[in-house]
């Protein structure tokens, strides 16, 4: 038996965005809120919203993930695995993965949905690379999406402001020793489970008159609890990861983010002592896409030509769970 496990890097990043933006003035002309109160309590300008009925998650997923295959200049036949990071998939089940991998034409690929909230994405990183490092597959393609719009209650101004709609893919495959994934650190805490959350449309409350009645199908947040929780994770998680690799902070290039508030974005800064041009931020354009933020981050950044060949780059992000997770990545290609 082979025991030797094989370095997984990046090799293509794609993205998609709805072409419809909601600014700070359209908000508040539904709720009581204002571009002041929004941009100076999360650094939020404009988000999309996909108002096209058709689109679902789905959509988004396809555009972003066709993409990244020609990034990397590979065909969907060459794919082994799908893995969808959403927590609002198309439907409960099937899974939103089999609905890509058929649409992609991904004939040979095993395809399945994860869920880890905003953290999704990291945690489908961490999948996928076990796959590829022990020798099951070559080709994993990992998609971070959502359509948090379709599960927001409009007239509750404190979590309508945040989000925005989304998708963001990679393709993973092996890479030279050296390159690629260094460390990955995941970690949960279900006793938060209860500061963000969709009460009703699963198991424990099924969809009923009164559950849409009482808006129940919305995201349910205790913000300030959140923000606590964020600012601790992201700045343990980090160090975690780079102690893992042996690394430290002076060795990071460049910091890729969850995009949920500026202010946890420069807390996780300041603490790398990192100056502003070495972080992606984008929640100023496109508030935060959950579990699309940091793929769709990495890619904008790919292609402005920020992130070089050997440069070291953080990710790390929170989400509902709670979760939590980092990884440190020596770029490549
Ligand atoms: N416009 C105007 N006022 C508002 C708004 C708004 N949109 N929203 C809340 N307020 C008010 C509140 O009602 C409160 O008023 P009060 O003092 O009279 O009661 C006041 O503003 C302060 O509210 P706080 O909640 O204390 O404001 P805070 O500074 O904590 O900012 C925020 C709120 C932006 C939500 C912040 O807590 C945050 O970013 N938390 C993290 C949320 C997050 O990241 N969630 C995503 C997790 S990832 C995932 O898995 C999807």
């Amino acid at each position: 038996m082979n025991t030797q496990l094989r370095q997984v890097g990046i090799v293509g990043t794609g993205m998609h965005v709805p072409p419809e933006t909601v600014t700070n003035a359209d908000l508040e002309k539904i709720v009581d809120t204002s571009d002041e109160w929004i941009r100076t309590r999360t650094g939020i300008r404009e988000r999309r919203r996909a108002m096209d009925p058709e689109m679902a998650t789905s959509h988004m997923c396809v555009l972003a993930a066709q993409q990244a295959l020609d990034d990397a200049g590979i065909v969907a036949e060459e794919v082994e695995l799908v893995i969808v990071a959403t927590v609002t998939p198309d439907y409960l089940f099937p899974a939103t993965a089999c609905l890509v991998q058929d649409r992609l034409g991904a004939r040979r690929a095993a395809a399945f949905d994860l869920e880890a909230g905003c953290t999704g994405f990291i945690y489908g990183m961490a999948v996928g690379r076990q796959f590829i490092a022990t020798g099951t597959y070559d080709t994993v393609l990992v998609i971070g999406a959502d359509m948090l719009s379709r599960v927001t209650n409009w007239e509750d101004r404190s979590t309508c402001v945040l989000f925005g709609d989304g998708a963001g893919a990679v393709v993973l495959r092996p890479v030279p020793e050296g390159y690629g994934v260094l460390s990955m650190v995941l970690g949960s805490d279900g006793g938060g489970g209860k500061h963000l959350f969709q009460p009703a449309g699963g198991s424990l409350m099924p969809a009923s008159r009164e559950t849409v009645d009482k808006k129940l199908h919305t995201i349910h947040m205790s913000g300030n609890d959140v923000f606590k929780f964020a600012v601790r994770v992201m700045d343990n998680a980090t160090m975690q990861a780079l102690e893992q690799c042996g690394l430290s902070k002076e060795d990071v290039d460049f910091l890729v983010p969850h995009q949920a508030n500026l202010r946890i974005v420069d807390a996780a800064r300041k603490r790398l002592e990192l100056p502003s041009d070495k972080v992606c931020v984008n929640l100023d354009r496109y508030g935060n896409m959950s579990s699309a933020s940091i793929p769709v981050a990495l890619h904008e950044t790919l292609k402005e030509g920020r992130i070089h060949k050997g440069d070291v780059v953080l990710l790390v992000a929170f989400g509902t769970g709670l979760t939590w997770g980092a990884g440190v990545l020596k770029w490549w290609k």
